[in-house]
């Protein structure tokens, strides 16, 4: 009987403790006040290929600044410590007004330690409108990001074939 009372017990305490969880993965992790960031990226106006065409703007939080690069065989290998957050806004047009607000923000957040976390980045798309928040824990970010890390014609082509990290546009010192 003792038993049967443990065992219920702790069947309730672990279903209570997953739905905390689920609660937690709901939550919006995307912070509101990344405008005033460093930009790593500006202008953006061209189309990139399965994409629809939209300006976008690249902003990096401070703890991404610390990023770690190291040179190997020729190579810069750059890593990202936890905590780093790179947001893109996604704009509805190539050439929108200087009024015009972005309608959607794609976010990468370095947390190697996140079960949701490929290649230790988590991958968010937030609707703005809705002020909604996805994960993307299958292929489809990751995967044509790790073109990053290779000579790829976005922005300086990453001619040497740096390890960037999965990101195209890297913060370099002095931005
Ligand atoms: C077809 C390839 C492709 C896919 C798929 C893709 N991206 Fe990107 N992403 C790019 C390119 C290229 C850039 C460089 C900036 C630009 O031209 O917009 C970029 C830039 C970014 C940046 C700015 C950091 C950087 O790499 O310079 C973030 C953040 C980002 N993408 C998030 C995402 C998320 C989240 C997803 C999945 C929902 C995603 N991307 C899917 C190609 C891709």
């Amino acid at each position: 009987m003792k038993k049967i009372i443990l065992i219920t017990v702790i069947s309730s305490l672990f279903l209570f403790l997953s739905g905390c969880k689920n609660k937690e993965t709901a939550r919006l992790i995307v912070p509101d006040n990344y405008t005033n960031w460093t930009i790593t990226a500006d202008n953006l106006n061209y189309p990139i290929p399965g994409h629809e065409n939209h300006f976008r703007r690249v902003f990096i939080n401070s703890t991404g600044k610390k990023v770690m690069t190291e040179k190997k065989n020729g190579r810069v290998f750059y890593n990202y410590p936890k905590g780093t957050i790179i947001i893109k806004e996604i704009y509805p047009s190539l050439n929108p007004k200087p009024e015009t607000k972005p309608i959607s923000l794609s976010v990468m957040i370095k947390d190697p330690d996140n079960p949701k976390s490929r290649d230790g980045w988590v991958w968010i798309v937030k609707d703005l409108k809705k002020n909604t928040e996805k994960i993307i824990d299958y292929e489809f970010c990751y995967d044509c990001h790790t073109n990053a890390n290779e000579p790829h014609p976005y922005g300086d082509g990453n001619p040497n074939g740096d390890f960037r990290d999965d990101v195209f546009f890297p913060y370099k010192k002095g931005n």
